[in-house]
Formats: structure tokens, C-alpha cells, sequence
């Protein structure tokens, strides 16, 4: 045979999963960012500025040669015990007062923990109701699986409950099976919106009057830039029956270590546990024993304190700059915590369109709409003020605002 005349159809190879996926949009935008003239409001990475290196190159190299034998071996697929223990006792302390061991699992990243927790929930089909707008990871793990993503509209204290219930409503009444609500409270991401205290005791209630799971996906919640804005109680503490609570040290400690849990009733997290051993039969378990050790040693509660002067500094200077110099007609929101601004041009403006003049003026957004799954939010931009300098954020928003109402004056 010649092998080289053989042609093969991929698209006849591929699964039918994989014949739906769709590239990340942000993923998409990379090669295009990595101009250094270009102020990238982009990506949503934390700053590197910020990560403990030294504190983590001396717990790394104290592991490696005094413990090789259990940081450089397989480990247990629930996680580092030494962790587990570690999380359970600090969670405890933070309101989720019935979490024991048997309810967590560290996961490769809190990705990884959406992607076991969709794959155990969901089957082809099930409705999800998700935030409008959501993250773009979190909406790639519910579309890996085949659910129906089903938008609910957010105002400034998050999930409207009507709408929410209405969703419900129309979606039973079409005979889909409801299943879950996907929510990320705190300072979220692409919106920067937190959802009001009384709305996650409604949505619990929802919840059970609806016999659904919620996910809980957290990973802002030690960024907070108010003592209020931390206080928020957790849905998972309202009622750890009905939640799966996914959260990480990638925003706390740094994500290349790629160590974060969750928390779910004990017969999820047991069906979790098997899923994750065919993933990857556990996390590093080296990333897991410098997050370990970095717990104990009060490195974490060190060092996020610091974090929140740093991007709240960032937040105002971000806050300050849309103030002058976007144009009449458009609005932004002003989080409480987190790393994202989500800036709503006048309703005329396609963010996307506008994007390759942003870049030639030397800025750069993530284009709102894809992270809306009804396809709205065309007129929306996700600033992220957690990578550049308060120097570059100020100056980058000045180039956007010049674009912008360069744009809004051709319109007319
Ligand atoms: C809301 C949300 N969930 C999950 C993640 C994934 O984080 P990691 O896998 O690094 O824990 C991110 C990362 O940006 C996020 O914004």
C-alpha cells in the first residue's frame, strides 16, 4: 500500500463529541497578542508578578530531595491525604461546617473538576442553565458532554431568580430534563457580577423545589477587595446536598501547579473519584505536596492578603479610566473582587468586528458574545485588569475609548 496516497477523512474518524467542539475563543485570539506593543486586556491569567516563587522553589526542592519517595511517586486518586485533611479543617473553618474527606477530591485544576463534574451529572440532552454571560471553560466541559446549555439573564446582583424559574418552567414543559444551574458567585468570570445573598438562598430553593444539582464554580473567592465582599455564605454551605463547590489555588498560589478541589455529597464525590481515575489516576502529586506544604507552613494565608491589595489597586485604576474615557451610552460593571470589568458598549457596537482596529491602535479585549450561550452580548468587551501594569491599564483604555467613539462617530 502506498501509504502516502491514502487519504483519511478525519471527520469521518472523529466522535460526535468531537465533531462539536469548537476552539476556545480566547484560545483564538493568542497568536495575535504577542505583539509587545499591544496592551492585552485580554487573557485572564493572573499576574506572574504575584506568584511566591522563591517561597515555592524552596518548597519544591526541600520536597524533592527529602521526600522523593512519596512526592515523586503515584498517590491515591482523591488526592494528597495530607491535603485532603489540610482543605477539610480550613473549609470547616469557613463555613462549610459538615465537610469531612469523604466529600473532597483535589483535582488537576478546577477545569478538571467541572469536566468530572458535568461527565458524572449530565447525560446527552439534559438541560444546564448557565449565567449570561458564563466561563468559557466552563461552557466548553457542559458542551463536551452534549448537554443543552439554557442562558438565565444576570442584572447586578447576579442570576435573576424569575427568569431563572421561567427557563425551568419552559424547558420542563418542552419535556427536557432539567438537571443543573452552573454558577460562579463570586466576582465572576467574564462579568465581574456577585450574586446577592438573598438569590443564593432562592436558588437553593429552586433547587430543591426542582430536584437539581447546582455547581458552584469559585475560583475568585479569596480576591475579594471588601471584608463584605468576602463574608458572601457559599452555596454549598446553604445546602451541601444539593451543590458541588469546585475551587483552586491557581488564582491564590499560581495555576501552572494546577492543584484545586471540590466538595460534593458523598455518592458524587464517590462516582467523581472513579471518572477521575481514568483521567489521570490523580493529580501531580508533587504539585500537590508543594500545595500542601504551602498550606501548613502559612504560606497561603501569608500571602493572600497581599493579592488583594494588588489587583484591587489595579480594579480602581481600571474603574477610573473607563470613567474618562469610554463614550456616552455605554456602561461597565465594578467588581467586588476577581480580575474582569465587563464593559457594554453603546447597543450599535459589534465588539468583535471592532477588535482587528483595536488591535491595530494597540489594545486588545476578549469579544463579549462568546461567552453568552443565547448569542447575545454583541455590544459586550471582557477587560481583565489582573495582567498589566496600573500604567498599561490606564493607557490601554484610553486607546480603547479613541477607538470606540471613532467607531460610534462613523455609525452616525
Ligand atoms: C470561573 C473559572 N472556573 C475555572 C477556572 C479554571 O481554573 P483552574 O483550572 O486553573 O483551577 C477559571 C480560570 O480562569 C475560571 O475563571
Amino acid at each position: 500500500v502506498d501509504i502516502d496516497a491514502v487519504k483519511i477523512d478525519y471527520e469521518d474518524v472523529l466522535s460526535e463529541v468531537a465533531r462539536g467542539l469548537k476552539p476556545n475563543a480566547i484560545r483564538k485570539l493568542t497568536p495575535l497578542l504577542a505583539r509587545p506593543e499591544i496592551i492585552s486586556l485580554a487573557p485572564g491569567a493572573p499576574s506572574p508578578d504575584v506568584f511566591p516563587k522563591e517561597e515555592l522553589a524552596e518548597i519544591a526542592s526541600r520536597l524533592i530531595r527529602e521526600r522523593w519517595f512519596s512526592a515523586l511517586q503515584y498517590g491515591p486518586t482523591r488526592g494528597n491525604a495530607g491535603l485532603v485533611q489540610a482543605l477539610a479543617e480550613h473549609l470547616q473553618l469557613r463555613g462549610f461546617d459538615k465537610v469531612s474527606p469523604a466529600n473532597l477530591l483535589i483535582t488537576t485544576g478546577s477545569q478538571q473538576g467541572l469536566d468530572l463534574a458535568t461527565r458524572v451529572l449530565l447525560d446527552r440532552g439534559d438541560v444546564v442553565l448557565v449565567e449570561l454571560p458564563s466561563y468559557i471553560g466552563g461552557i466548553v466541559a457542559l458542551h463536551n458532554c452534549g448537554a443543552r446549555l439554557v442562558g438565565v439573564q444576570q442584572d447586578d446582583g447576579g442570576i435573576v431568580i424569575d427568569d431563572l424559574r421561567e427557563k425551568i418552567d419552559q424547558h420542563r414543559q418542552l419535556g427536557h430534563r432539567v438537571k443543573c444551574i452552573y454558577t460562579i458567585p463570586n466576582f465572576q468570570n467574564p462579568s465581574g457580577v456577585t450574586l446577592a445573598s438573598d438569590r443564593r438562598h432562592q436558588i437553593i430553593e429552586v433547587a430543591r423545589e426542582h430536584n437539581l444539582i447546582v455547581i458552584e464554580d469559585d475560583p475568585y473567592r479569596d480576591i475579594y477587595f471588601s471584608d463584605d465582599a468576602g463574608s458572601l455564605t457559599p452555596l454549598s454551605a446553604i445546602d451541601p446536598s444539593r451543590v458541588i463547590y469546585i475551587n483552586s489555588f491557581s488564582k491564590i498560589l499560581a495555576p501552572g501547579l494546577r492543584v484545586a478541589w471540590l466538595v460534593a455529597p458523598e455518592p458524587i464525590a464517590a462516582k467523581i473519584e472513579i471518572a477521575k481515575e481514568g483521567a489521570d489516576l490523580s493529580s501531580s502529586q508533587l504539585d500537590m505536596a508543594i500545595v500542601n506544604e504551602a498550606m501548613r507552613s502559612g504560606l497561603v494565608n501569608r500571602h493572600v492578603p497581599g493579592l488583594r491589595r494588588f489587583y484591587r489597586e489595579k480594579r480602581d485604576v481600571m474603574s477610573g479610566a473607563l470613567e474618562q474615557n469610554m463614550p456616552a451610552g455605554s456602561d461597565w460593571t465594578t467588581p467586588a473582587g476577581g480580575f474582569f470589568v465587563l464593559y457594554r458598549a453603546p447597543e450599535a457596537l459589534d465588539a468583535a468586528a471592532l477588535l482587528p482596529a483595536a488591535i491595530e491602535a494597540g489594545v486588545a479585549y476578549v469579544p463579549g458574545d462568546a461567552f453568552f450561550v443565547d448569542g447575545s452580548g454583541k455590544n459586550t468587551m471582557r477587560l481583565a485588569f489582573c495582567r498589566e501594569t496600573p500604567e498599561k491599564i490606564i493607557e490601554g483604555i484610553r486607546r480603547l475609548g479613541a477607538v470606540l467613539r471613532r467607531s460610534l462617530e462613523f455609525e452616525d
